[in-house]
């Protein structure tokens, strides 16, 4: 009697952990996207979001068997309100990937708690060198400031620019900026005067330029995050540094596709060294941005849209590969490796360093059709991150 209740149940349990199973199969795929919405990088996590929606509507919302869900929340891109909203998906909503991240410090505040939780965490915008090495758990869809200054570094001296005062952003992406600029440039023989550091909140550019105004380099070198590149350029035409012989250099985040169209004549003829723009001539981009403009009132996408869409795909790409089952190390296991066609160009994303290989192509702003682009005249294939030591 009592080996029978037993049996019987054994046999409950049995049936239940088989449903629970199946129960978690079912249960939606969750990607907590931390993105800032509001505040000084707001547009970064519109151009971001408004490109993982798109991903999902031409894609579906379901993968190999299982749903997916998106769940979006605002950092203001403050790292302590990151930290907590990290937390909170991890531990309530129970995510499977963490993604987003559209400053250094919001990814580099998360970064040990990916780690502890194995939770993938891929970053879609943040661009400093070293964010890949806080954590196994990060992969990295964006660029990385190295790749594009030390291209820049490379162009400038063989193109008549011998002298170059620098002006970043203080803080770390704008210190891989000037490290790797300047490094190189002098390796080539170039001469750098002056490096100046501008602070990330609430900048005022105005006594900076006078300074290089002053000092009249061959050109300037600037690295400004995503949203800030408009403000320097005004300022860079009301002091008549470009009348004085000075020329504009810089990574792409200055001629931010977001922006550019509405700077006015004084961006015409600047040139940048980036991994993406939205004139980009291939059949995959002209389709990407045709659909992004129609989903999003004519907005033109920009580097950070390519990063969470391509992002997407990553995540995508890996869910399947598990079978939909997901789990943190299998999920990461899918990620690395992975080699698509984005509308950037061809992708690679490093299976030892997790982070993303690509080409990075000199532009120069044109007029075509009535708007500024950023036309591109060179290429540098495959390129791998220069800041990783390993
Ligand atoms: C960063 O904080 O890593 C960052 C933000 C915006 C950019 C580039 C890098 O355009």
């Amino acid at each position: 009697m009592q080996k029978r209740t037993l049996l019987k149940t054994a046999a409950a349990v049995a049936m239940l952990a088989t449903g629970s199973v199946a129960l978690a199969q079912s249960a939606p795929f969750k990607i907590g996207l931390i993105l800032p919405m509001t505040g000084q990088q707001a547009t970064t996590g519109r151009q971001i979001e408004a490109a993982a929606r798109l991903w999902i509507a031409q894609n579906g919302d379901t993968v190999a068997g299982r749903k997916v869900q998106l769940i979006v929340k605002d950092d203001t891109s403050v790292p302590d309100v990151t930290r907590r909203v990290a937390q909170e998906l991890i531990v309530n909503e129970k995510v499977d990937v963490l993604a987003g991240f559209g400053i250094t410090p919001s990814a580099l505040a998360v970064a040990p708690m990916a780690t502890q939780s194995k939770t993938p965490l891929v970053v879609m915008a943040a661009a400093t060198s070293s964010i890949t090495e806080a954590s196994p758990y990060v992969v990295r869809t964006s660029f990385t400031l190295p790749q594009a200054a030390v291209a820049m570094a490379d162009w400038a001296p063989k193109n008549g620019i011998k002298t170059v005062v620098t002006l970043v952003t203080d803080y770390g992406p704008g210190l891989d900026a000037e490290k790797f600029f300047k490094s190189r440039f002098e390796f080539n023989g170039g001469k750098v005067p002056e490096t100046l550091r501008v602070p990330l909140r609430n900048p005022d550019f105005a006594p900076f330029l006078q300074k290089v105004r002053d000092i009249k380099p061959d050109a300037l070198f600037v690295f400004v995050p995503s949203g800030a590149g408009a403000a320097v350029m005004k300022q860079f035409g009301e002091r008549g540094m470009d009348k004085a012989g000075i020329k504009l250099i810089g990574t792409g985040d200055v001629t931010d596709d977001d922006q550019l169209n509405d700077m006015g004549d004084v961006a015409l003829g600047v040139v940048t060294s980036h991994h993406y723009s939205a004139y980009h001539p291939s059949p995959a981009n002209k389709k990407f941005v045709a659909e992004f403009q129609k989903a999003n009132k004519g907005l033109r996408p920009n580097f950070m849209a390519v990063g969470g869409y391509d992002g997407m795909r990553v995540i995508y790409e890996a869910l399947k590969k598990t079978g939909g089952k997901g789990g943190g190390d299998a999920l990461l296991a899918g990620m690395k490796g992975q080699i698509f066609e984005s509308p950037r160009g061809p992708v690679f994303i490093d299976a030892q360093t997790r982070d993303v290989v690509h080409n990075i192509y000199l532009r120069k702003v044109e007029k075509k059709d009535g708007q500024l682009h950023n036309v591109e005249f060179d290429v540098l294939k495959d390129v791998k991150d220069p800041g990783k030591t390993k």
